[in-house]
């Protein structure tokens, strides 16, 4: 029988339900097309005789995609489970493997994702058919009988594309998917199979460059953006109502340059040394009464929003400023957000100064630097 009932004056009527049981495959999808005012106006496939030459390459261009895909997947779940990615100073063995853990997982998810959906736009453009329709404009949803047609017509496009004969192409998508995913869910739980925490106190996560190792003094380093013009910073150096950035430095890093580097490029190690103007009313923290020294303030430079830096000092109203989002934190009041997204003031380094004049630091932060650290305590 047609798949199509037509009523008085050619409009279309619902078929009755013993008439859609009756219905084949392919009726039910030519009913669910004229139910939806679809007109197929042109419908070629792309290889009318199967098992061409032609399309036999085709099939294995998209396979090759997919294979592809799968191989990267795998490598960017073998790496991100077995590459060595816990943090070795520049001078160690090990450095080389360690620096190269971000781009091997960057560079195979990526070629997963992108040759997985290269695969997918190549088997589109090769095995599709070339169809024109035009559908008329509908308002509201659609009735019963178009629901239940959906599915056949959706079954008969899956036939269109000719994918029900093409095995290598499923089980090459198939396994792209399948490894892909994996690979999402090995990301997902992650800290489950290599926990940030195992080290205790000593965790990556709440240590920075600032952390005396051995009893050796960690100064306050000017930014002169010279490796080697290594200027440690006095309190006669900055001006009331200044602000500089400095980095940690140890003497014992002196003409190591990539020992010097790293202390300049950790992205938790830049800290903000603010002079207020002498007499400025201030709020410390409890427990912090003494992480000053008298008008002179550290604060971490990683805003506690996303983690930009947060390089603007104001000195009219002793603001710290985001450029980002525009959070602000009041440095007289140990640099709690007052303003902006932020909701937890920036870590304050404890300093002091030597002997000798020198800023140093007191110890390493009491909380964690940067942005969306739930352990923190403010
Ligand atoms: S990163 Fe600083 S306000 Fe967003």
């Amino acid at each position: 029988m047609s798949g199509v009932t037509t009523g008085e004056g050619g409009v279309t009527r619902s078929p009755s339900e013993a008439e859609l049981e009756d219905m084949s495959q392919d009726e039910l999808a030519q009913l669910a097309s004229e139910l939806d005012d679809v007109e197929v106006q042109h419908n070629a496939p792309k290889f009318p005789v199967p098992g061409t030459r032609a399309e036999k390459r085709a099939e294995r261009g998209v396979a090759a995609w997919f294979g592809l895909s799968a191989l990267a997947a795998l490598c960017f779940v073998v790496a991100f489970i077995a590459w060595p990615h816990e943090y070795v100073p520049p001078s160690d063995p090990g450095y080389t493997m360690y620096s190269l853990y971000t781009p091997v997982v960057g560079v195979t998810f990526g070629l997963a994702v992108l040759s997985l959906g290269i695969g997918v736009i190549v088997y589109v453009k090769k095995f599709f058919p070339s169809e024109v329709s035009v559908q008329q404009r509908h308002d509201g949803p659609s009735d019963p009988v178009a629901r239940k047609t959906v599915l056949a017509q959706l079954a008969a496009a899956g036939n269109d594309t000719t994918i029900a004969r093409r095995s290598l192409i499923k089980r090459s998508a198939g396994a792209a998917a399948g490894l892909f995913g994996l690979g999402l869910g090995v990301a997902a739980i992650g800290p489950m199979i290599r926990n940030p925490w195992k080290d205790g106190p000593n965790s990556p996560l709440w240590v920075t460059g600032w952390k005396p190792e051995n009893g050796e003094t960690v100064f306050l380093r000017a930014d002169t953006g010279e490796l080697d013009d290594i200027r440690r910073v006095r309190p006669e150096d900055m001006e009331p109502g200044s602000m500089q950035t400095v980095f940690p430095f140890r003497e014992s890093e002196r003409g190591d340059e990539e020992a010097l580097l790293h202390a300049q490029k950790a992205s938790d190690a830049p800290v903000m040394l603010i002079r207020l103007r002498p007499g400025t009313q201030v709020v410390k923290r409890a427990g912090q009464e003494d992480f000053n020294y008298g008008d002179y303030y550290a604060f971490s430079k990683i805003c506690t929003h996303l983690g930009c830096p947060t390089s603007l000092f104001q000195a009219q109203d002793n603001r710290i400023l985001c450029p980002c989002h525009q959070s602000q934190f009041l440095a007289t009041e140990y640099a709690r957000p007052v303003f902006g997204p932020a909701t937890r003031a920036l870590p304050q380094l404890p300093i002091t100064v030597d002997e000798q004049g020198y800023f140093v630091a007191r110890s390493d932060f009491h909380e964690a630097v940067g942005p969306a650290f739930w352990e923190r305590r403010s």
